[in-house]
């Protein structure tokens, strides 16, 4: 499946992905509503890391390249 960062990119959603989903930027950092970011698998500590970096970074952040 596409991940959210490919999705945005097909609907001309300005997102960046400069690693182009390798998850070594934070540049497709997204902010999600509750109900969503609760129903995804947990992050991993590579995503965690790379969030810890984000700029504006929530309790509901994740990398846009990670979430599918
Ligand atoms: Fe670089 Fe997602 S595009 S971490």
């Amino acid at each position: 499946g596409e991940n959210v960062m490919e999705v945005a990119h097909d609907h001309d959603v300005e997102l960046e992905g400069a690693c182009e989903g390798s998850c070594a930027c934070s540049t497709c950092h997204v902010i999600l509503d509750d109900e969503i970011f609760d129903k995804l698998p947990e992050p991993t500590d590579e995503e965690n890391d790379m969030l810890d970096l984000a700029f504006g970074l929530t309790d509901t952040s994740r990398l846009g390249c990670q979430v599918i």
